[in-house]
């Protein structure tokens, strides 16, 4: 899968700092179905809590209130998300810039790797292996990221107005159960849902994406650049799959729980 460029992607999400958090509907629904995913699977309270791409720091919250003794690392390579969740995170959550590709932590670290919709943005088998070798024996991981069937809608949209690939390529999610044991990580758990919002027209679909920061190679990125004729083409097209309660947005929602 061709990833864009790092740089592009930090820059996009250190941009998107300060919108993030009205924007991030998807976000707080997908964290609170990975807890519930973890609390299924029989996770023992872990003493120390890495989230991995923390983002603004709702994960790191939410991992308080279930774990309140626990020690939370949050480390994300942007810059300007670490210093939200500094503001925003729990008294005593270490804020670290980091890239989980790469990770500045010793082996064996970390009782809970967590990480929420950072994965489809990197290399998922090497985030893995690094996952792999900062849990300790046992340790647990639970990960959420996106698969091939999100954005279904837009590329729909899409597809009769020029032949661009207008979003991430998600297609290494199909994968990843095999990627997290090929890691050296066992009792691997997927469970995929999609999770459709919706918005009253393309503009403010389109926003929200570009508000989350999520837009380096997507739709916001591309329409910018677009004409009148072919925006109105694309609208007419997004047009055309609406339903009762506005124009859909599918995300395909891989939920992954494991243990080292
Ligand atoms: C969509 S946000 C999700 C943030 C948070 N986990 C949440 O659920 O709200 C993705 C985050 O991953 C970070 N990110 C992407 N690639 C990364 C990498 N290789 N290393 C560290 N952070 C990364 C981005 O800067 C961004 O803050």
């Amino acid at each position: 899968m061709t990833l864009p460029d790092k740089q592009r992607i930090r820059d996009s999400f250190a941009r998107a700092a300060a919108s993030y958090d009205a924007a991030a509907v998807l976000q707080r629904e997908v964290c609170g179905r990975l807890l519930a995913r973890l609390d299924a699977a029989g996770a023992a309270a872990p003493a120390r809590i890495l989230d991995a791409g923390c983002g603004t720091g709702y994960g790191a919250r939410l991992l308080h209130g279930r774990w309140a003794e626990a020690v939370i690392v949050a480390a994300d390579f942007a810059e300007a998300m670490t210093a939200t969740t500094r503001h925003s995170a729990p008294a005593g959550t270490a804020c670290t810039v980091a890239d989980i590709e790469a990770l500045p932590f010793a082996d064996a670290a970390f009782d809970l790797w967590w990480s929420s919709l950072t994965v489809q943005w990197c290399d998922a088998a090497t985030v893995l292996r690094e996952a792999a070798r900062v849990l300790r024996r046992d340790g647990r991981l639970a990960l959420s990221t996106l698969g091939s069937g999100t954005y279904a809608e837009l590329r729909t949209a899409f597809a009769g107005v020029d032949r661009h690939r207008h979003t991430l390529d998600f297609a290494a999610a199909d994968r990843l159960a095999e990627t997290a044991q090929a890691a050296g990580l066992r009792d691997v758990a997927l469970l995929r849902e999609t999770v459709t919002l919706h918005y009253p027209d393309l503009k403010q679909l389109l926003g929200a994406v570009k508000a989350i920061g999520a837009n380096a190679l997507g739709a916001g990125r591309r329409t910018g650049m677009m004409g009148k004729a072919a925006w109105q083409a694309l609208a007419d097209a997004y047009e055309r799959q609406r339903v009762a309660e506005g124009l859909p947005a599918s995300y395909d929602v891989l939920l992954l729980t494991a243990r080292k």
